[in-house]
């Protein structure tokens, strides 16, 4: 290749190079990709925090999630505005099948920002009304209620989704 040609295409990689950072930074500095957020533990045999969780169940999630976590009537269908209902978070729903650092995320940031997209729907963000400790401890609290067995295969998706 001739010095000229060099010359040339050093505007082009230098381009390329900007963008590839900046979505690099980005990437790192998006809150829902930090490590130690991705990587948090319940603790549903910890009755101090259990008990701090389910206050917090009892104050901001109940009105939709049920009082017994029974969730909304048919809450698989879409109503006739377009949205899910509130699925259950006792072992009928489908809670006890994500991550723990998945939990945490989704009830932090809410649906969208998690998965990085626009999907309407009616599950409030936290994260400016709970502390990441009241995050943890109200989830703890979901998890305890749930039979040994499942807790026990919870423990097992979470230990592997950190490891993805
Ligand atoms: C205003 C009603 C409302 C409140 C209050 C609410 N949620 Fe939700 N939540 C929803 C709805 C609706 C969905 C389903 C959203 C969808 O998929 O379209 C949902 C979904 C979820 C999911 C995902 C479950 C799964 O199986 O994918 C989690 C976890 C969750 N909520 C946790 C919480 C926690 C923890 C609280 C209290 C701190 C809470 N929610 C308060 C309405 C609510």
């Amino acid at each position: 290749m001739s010095k000229k040609n060099k010359f040339k295409l050093m505007p082009v990689l230098l381009t390329g190079l900007a963008i590839i950072s900046l979505g690099a930074v980005i990437f790192y500095l998006s809150p829902p990709f930090k490590k130690a957020e991705a990587g948090i533990t319940l603790m549903p045999e910890d009755l101090s925090i259990t008990k701090l969780g389910n206050s917090v169940y009892t104050e901001k999630c109940a009105s939709c999630h049920g009082v017994a976590l029974e969730g909304q009537a048919n809450w698989q269908q879409r109503n006739s505005d377009g949205y899910l209902p509130a699925p259950p978070h006792d072992e009928s729903g489908h809670t006890w099948h994500h991550p723990s650092s998945y939990l945490f995320l989704m009830t932090k940031y809410g649906i969208e920002k998690m998965i990085g997209e626009k999907y309407p729907n009616n599950m409030p963000a936290y994260e400016n009304k709970l502390t990441d400790n009241e995050i943890i401890a109200v989830l703890s609290y979901i998890k305890s209620t749930w039979p040994k067995p499942i807790q026990r295969q919870h423990d097992e998706i979470s230990a592997y989704a950190n490891t993805q």
